[in-house]
Order: C-alpha cells, then structure tokens, then sequence
C-alpha cells in the first residue's frame, strides 16, 4: 500500500496544475510516462471492460475478473456499485498490479441512480433542458458518492419506431429537441470538469443510428442515405460531442454494410476526424465478439477490424485481451494503435483524478448524504410533475373535484414496481411512492374507491418472457371475471372513474420491441366495461413508448401519459390529478393510430401526390388517415392559450444577419399554466427535398390567466442550413415559412426570404 501511494504521489506531482493548456500539457507528459513503463499486455489489459455483479444485459457474463484485475488486464468494470464493493475491486488494482494504476468504475445510470426520475422520453416531454441538466448533476452527485465514475448515458438515438421498446431511453423523433437534450445532459454529468468529485464521464450511444432499426426489432440491420443520416440521425451525437462528451459507446447495428463496432468510416472519419473527438469509444457488450454473427470475420478478424476501426475499449467480448497481444506480433495492428487507445483511457482516469485519488469523492459519509436526500426526492418530483402529458381531456374531466366519489381501478394503481421503470440502476422499486399511496398521504381521512380490476396482462406465454427479467408479473389469485365484476361494481359507485394502466416495464427498454402497441387485452377489456357504466372514465397511463389508443381516445374522457415517473410518481399524478400541478408536457413522439403507420414522425418529406381523400392516386391508407393520432409537440394543459400571428421584424433575412420572430401568447384560461411555444420552419424549395417541418426552436413560458407574453425567436441563416446532397452544412437562398404554435400541426405561420 505504501509503495502504492508513493507511486501515484510521484506522479501526481506531475498532475498539479493550474489551468487548462498546462493542465493537458502535463496530462500528455503523464500518460505518455505511464504509457512508456507498460508492457504490451498491460497496455491492453487497459482496453478490457468486463462486467462484476449482478446485472446481465447480453448473452454472456465475465468471469474470473478479479483474478483479472490482479493481473492487469482490466482497464474499468462495470455493473457494480457502493463504496464497499467499489473501493474492494479499486484496492486490487491499484495495491496488487505491477503499475497501480485504478479502474475505471461504469454503469448504467440512464435515469437516476438510487432517485429514481421519469424515463428519457419522459424528461424530453418537458421540454426543459435546464431541469434536465439539473438532474444530470444531482444524478452524478449520487452516483459518484456512491463509487460510480462512468455512466453509459446519454442514450441519443433517434427513434421514429415506437415498437423499438428502446424508445423509452431517448429523447424521440427530432434532431433538434434530441440534440438540446444531449448537451443538457453532458454538461450536467460533466460540468465542464471531470476532477470535481461529483462528476461523472458521460458517454454518448450508441454511435450510431441503432434507433433506425429495420421493423422497429432490437438488434436488427439499419440502413440509410447519407443525407438522412448528416440532416436527421447524426445531429444528436454530434450535439453531445462538441458539448464536451468524454466517451462514445458504439451501436450493435451496421452502417452501409458494416457493423458499427468495426465501421472505420464512422469511428476515425467522422467522429475522430470530422467532429475532433478525442476521448474514448467503448463497445456496447459483447459488441466485437457479435461481428461474428454479422458475417465479417472470425475472432481475430473482427478483433483487428474494431480495433483499427477505431475502438478503444471492449465490454465483456474480451476478444481485445485474446487476439491482441497475437495480431500485434503478426504485424496486423501497429502497437501504435495500442498506445493511443491504451493514452485515451488513461487520459480519462486522469481527467477524473483517479491518479490522485483513486477513492475519489467515494465514502461512505458521502453517500449517506448524498443519496436520495430530500434535494434529490424533491427534484424527482418536480420532473415528474414536468413530464406528464395531458392527451386529451374532455369537458374539463380533469382536474378532479376531490369533493366527488371518485374510484381508482386498474393493477397499477398500488403498484410500485413499475414505477421506476426499465434501466432504473440502483433504484429500488420499494422506495417509489405509489399513487395509492400518494393520495391516503395527501388526503387523509378521505375515501376514495379502489378496484384492481385486471392484472396488468393475462398472457402467460408473455408473462414467461417478462418475469425471467425481474418482470414480477403475479397473477391475481381471483379470476379475471372476479376482477373485473368488482371493478364494474365499484365503477357505479363512484361519479367519476379513474383508469390506472399500461404496460408492465419489462414491455419497453432493451429486447423489448413490441408488434402491436395496444393496452394489452386485459386491461382494453376492464376500460371498455368501465365505459359501458356511463360514467366519465379518465385513463391515467405509465408506459415507456406511444401506444396505439385509438379506441380510448375516441371513447374516454381523458388521457394523462405518465410514463414511468420514478421515485415519487405517485405524488406528482396526485398533484397533476387533482389540479394542484397543471400538467405542461408535450409529446416528442408521434403517436400513431396504429402500427401501419409506422414509422411515422412529424418531419417527414413531402410526397409528389400528397394525401387527397378524393383522389385514388395519392399518397394514403385504404383503412387509416395520413395523421396521427396525437402529433408530436402535442400536450393540453388545464388553461388555454392563444397564439397571436407570427410576427417578423423584416421579411428578408441576409447573410451575417439576424431578424425575431415573434408571437404574444395569452393565457386565456382560468389558471396559471406553462406552455412550450414551439418554432419550425419549412425551407420551400431546396436543391434536395425538405421536409415539411423542421424544429429550430421552444421556450418554455409560464403565465400567470389572463397573462400575455411576447415570445421572441431569433433567425439566423445558421438556423437554415441543411447537408446539401455533396453533405456540405450549406444554406441556400429562398423563401422559407416560419412557424409558431404548440405542436408540430401548427398553421401559424410567416414567410421569411434568406438573400
Ligand atoms: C447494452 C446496452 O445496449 C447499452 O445501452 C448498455 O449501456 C450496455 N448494455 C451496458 O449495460
């Protein structure tokens, strides 16, 4: 031990610096003088990232990775957690290995480690990318007391399939909005200074495109143009890097034929060289041994193949630690590829401190403080509270009168276990309020009727897939006929019902694409015969994706998305549901009236024949219209507001200049409420296609009734540029609408002319 510190104090003494061009003047000098003591091996024990603990998410497991850590060839672990455990594993490294030199501690912490906040989709829907970066920060706060560095986060994959149950990890269907949330994100989980103590490496995935995956089927090929790929799927990534993102992790899919974790082009050309992105890129799990499925090379082939494409780090493939040492005799890959995939992950221990202190901001004063402290609860519950959307509520069904008789029915109304949803990380469900709960706290001594009325699925064959994952779908000891006659009968007691339902966690995130996007046919079954009592029926959902709810739509009353609120669900649909918090989410995915749909987005190009109903030859569905059901930016709020004609301070913008576009915006309701006043434009004639609508802007304003704001949005030729077909970033002069208004479906518009 002693030996150790005095090791890492030597070269810590190196590491004192003052301001950043020093600061990576004596990084580069460090590294480079570590880089220069190590042996081949130990260089790619370094790349090496396998799982310990309990968490399984691939086909395979590491083993003997303590025996591997003692032996120096592993770089970082993940999966594992606490300052115990952590600080056991980091001691190994650095008290038992020829060089001491730390681990890197990852994990999955997508959103929250032990607080628990809405899914990714979910904090998109507020629109609010200061109380995301806010989260990101609290997040890193936790995870670091709690021996995390690394976190595999964020997820910025544009996603316009909503069977990809991955959906539930991102931020949706726009560039824009996904591009806004990245850099919140980043910024939050770094703050610009990896060496404070409570901060977190954040690691942009999956690189790239895995969101596009053919048929909305996990895992599946991904293929498209150039263009699509530069204007509408890269944009998020690029966002992230050059808002200082430290590490990359590659997708499981291929791009134009070749998979990501081995595709040059992607790793060296585009992201190192085009975007100069200099940390590091580690693999998804497993993700260099599945080029073997994917039909490219054997084990040493596909291991020489990601590692010249640009890889740094290989999670759990283990394939680095095999073929290397052999393919650098045999002169297939230059040991100078080693060494600067060996430097990146050192500079990143560096960057953290860990050379300084390899326990950084680890104890367990530190977590006892820091995890889930009421700082933490409170901000879960006001991101809950931001992240619900309001579909559709007729005849101001809600908020709810608490002075009516009024009966919570469904198999999530007690439920605690869905509520922290899919990847919740440290999370544990028992600590999530439910809504249930929520209410005896809030309304004491008040009754309120409750049914279960169904269990959340009765498809045993479905129930068999989801519980072997911790789904802890168990059957209710009554029949469902039981369970739903009680429901009816509790129904006509009450003036009013709520309808508490959705899918069971395991049905989104990861391997969880789903062919039909219903309710599952329980649950559509306890709704139809709750409507069948005449009474008003609210439907109050938790679910990771857009659903297909057309027949809910046109049957009830009033639809509240909720996603999977995490820690304190229960309290904020409490307050949402009774009025005391006005719900101002807004969708950034399209949902779709059914499956056929699919992909349906908002942004879409136009079509030579555009939809005419009366017209065989145009583009349309026999069965279905062109639209969806609720478009993408939409969200009601219990107050009204009224949109003014965009105004424009000049019609013609010029190159180097600027010009507001602006509307006033009126709270005409009867109470306070925030709306996300959302700015598209659509380029009118292109030298490729355009596409109907293009976000380039929202501001969240909250107004007091009665209120009138003037919203302004600044253009700026920047604002208009696109990827032409020779993939320059160009703007090309024309008339271009300017939209203004609260969803995508916005008419309200102005014509603006860029010289
Ligand atoms: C596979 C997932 O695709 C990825 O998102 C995650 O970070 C890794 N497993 C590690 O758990």
């Amino acid at each position: 031990m002693k030996k150790t510190l005095l090791y890492v104090g030597m070269l810590c003494g190196l590491a004192a610096c003052t301001n950043r061009p020093s600061q990576e003047a004596e990084m580069d000098k460090f590294v480079s003088r570590l880089i220069n003591q190590m042996t081949l091996e130990e260089k790619i024990g370094q790349l090496n990232l396998p799982t310990v603990g309990f968490d399984v998410t691939g086909p395979r497991m590491s083993e003997a990775v303590e025996q591997k850590i003692k032996d120096g060839l592993v770089g970082g672990v993940f999966n594992t957690y606490t300052p115990d455990a952590v600080r056991k594993l980091q001691e190994m490294a650095v008290t038992q290995t020829r060089l001491h030199i730390p681990l890197l501690m990852g994990y999955d912490v997508i959103h929250g480690h032990r607080t628990i906040y809405p899914i990714p989709l979910g904090l998109a829907a507020t629109w609010d990318t200061a109380l995301i970066r806010r989260i990101a920060v609290a997040v890193a706060d936790e995870a670091s007391a709690d021996g995390l560095h690394w976190t595999f986060s964020p997820m910025v994959d544009i996603a316009r399939d909503p069977r990809w149950g991955r959906v539930s990890e991102g931020a949706g269907e726009d560039p824009y909005v996904g591009a806004e949330i990245a850099k919140a994100m980043v910024r939050g989980y770094e703050q610009g200074d990896l060496r404070k103590q409570n901060t977190l490496l954040s690691c942009i995935k999956h690189f790239a495109l895995y969101g596009a995956a053919e048929a909305g089927r996990d895992y599946n090929t991904t293929d498209m143009s150039r263009l699509r790929m530069y204007n509408e799927y890269l944009p998020p990534y690029k966002a992230a890097v050059e808002a200082g993102a430290s590490s990359v992790m590659t997708s499981f899919n291929e791009i134009d034929g070749v998979p990501a974790t081995g595709n040059r082009w992607l790793l060296t050309d585009l992201l190192r060289r085009q975007w100069g992105f200099d940390g590091l890129v580690v693999t998804d799990y497993t993700a260099i041994a599945e080029m073997e499925n994917h039909g490219v090379g054997n084990k040493a082939q596909v291991t020489e193949l990601a590692i010249n494409a640009g890889v740094d780090m290989d999670m759990v493939s283990e394939y680095f630690i095999d073929e290397l040492p052999a393919l650098v005799k045999a002169g297939r890959v230059k040991e100078a590829v080693i060494d600067a995939a060996c430097r990146r992950i050192l500079e990143a221990k560096y960057k953290l401190g860990l050379f300084d202190d390899p326990y950084r901001g680890v104890s367990k004063e530190r977590a006892a403080a820091q995890i889930m402290n009421a700082e933490k609860l409170a901000l879960s519950k006001e991101a809950a509270v931001k992240s619900i959307v309001l579909l559709k509520n007729d005849r101001h069904t809600l908020p709810l009168d608490a002075s009516k008789k009024i009966a919570f029915i469904g198999p999530l109304v007690k439920d605690q276990r869905n509520l922290i949803g899919n990847w919740s990380a440290a999370g544990d469900w028992r600590q999530a309020v439910s809504l249930w709960s929520a209410l005896e706290n809030k309304f004491a001594g008040h009754t309120f009727l409750y049914a279960k009325g169904c269990n959340l699925i009765d498809d045993a064959a479905l129930r068999d897939k989801l519980n072997p994952h911790g789904g802890e779908i168990v059957p209710d000891s009554r029949s469902p006929q039981q369970l739903l006659a009680e429901a009816v009968q509790t129904a006509r007691r009450a003036d009013v019902v709520v309808a508490v339902l959705g899918e069971p966690f395991g049905m989104s995130g990861e391997a969880a694409s789903r062919t039909n996007l219903d309710l599952p046919a329980t649950q559509q079954a306890l709704l139809k015969a709750l409507k069948e009592t005449g009474k008003p029926v609210a439907l109050v959902l938790m679910n990771g994706r857009p659903l297909t709810l057309q027949w809910e739509h046109d049957h009830l009353d009033a639809i509240l998305e909720t996603w999977y609120a995490g820690t304190r669900a229960g309290d904020a649909i409490t307050d949402v549901l009774f009025g005391d918090a006005n719900p101002s989410g807004k969708i950034t995915m399209t949902y779709p009236l059914n499956v056929g749909q699919i992909p349906i987005y908002y942004n879409h190009k136009h079509t030579g024949r555009p939809f005419n109903d009366k017209e065989k030859y145009t583009s349309k569905y026999l069965d279905a219209g062109n639209e969806p059901l609720y478009p993408f930016g939409h969200g009601l709020s219990y107050t009204q507001f009224t949109y003014s004609a965009v105004q424009l301070s000049d019609t013609t913008l010029t190159a180097g200049g600027h010009i507001t576009a602006s509307v006033t915006l009126t709270n005409s309701g009867s109470r306070a409420g925030e709306e996300v006043v959302q700015l598209y434009i659509c380029d009118r004639v292109g030298s490729i296609t355009r596409p109907v609508k293009e976000l380039k802007g929202f501001q969240k304003v909250a107004l007091q009734p009665g209120e009138s704001r003037q919203v302004d949005f600044a253009l700026t030729p920047d604002l208009l540029k696109f990827y032409n077909a020779d993939l320059q970033w160009t703007t090309e002069p024309g008339d271009f609408w300017v939209f203004i208004g609260g969803s995508s479906v916005t008419a309200n518009k102005a014509v603006v002319l860029l010289q």
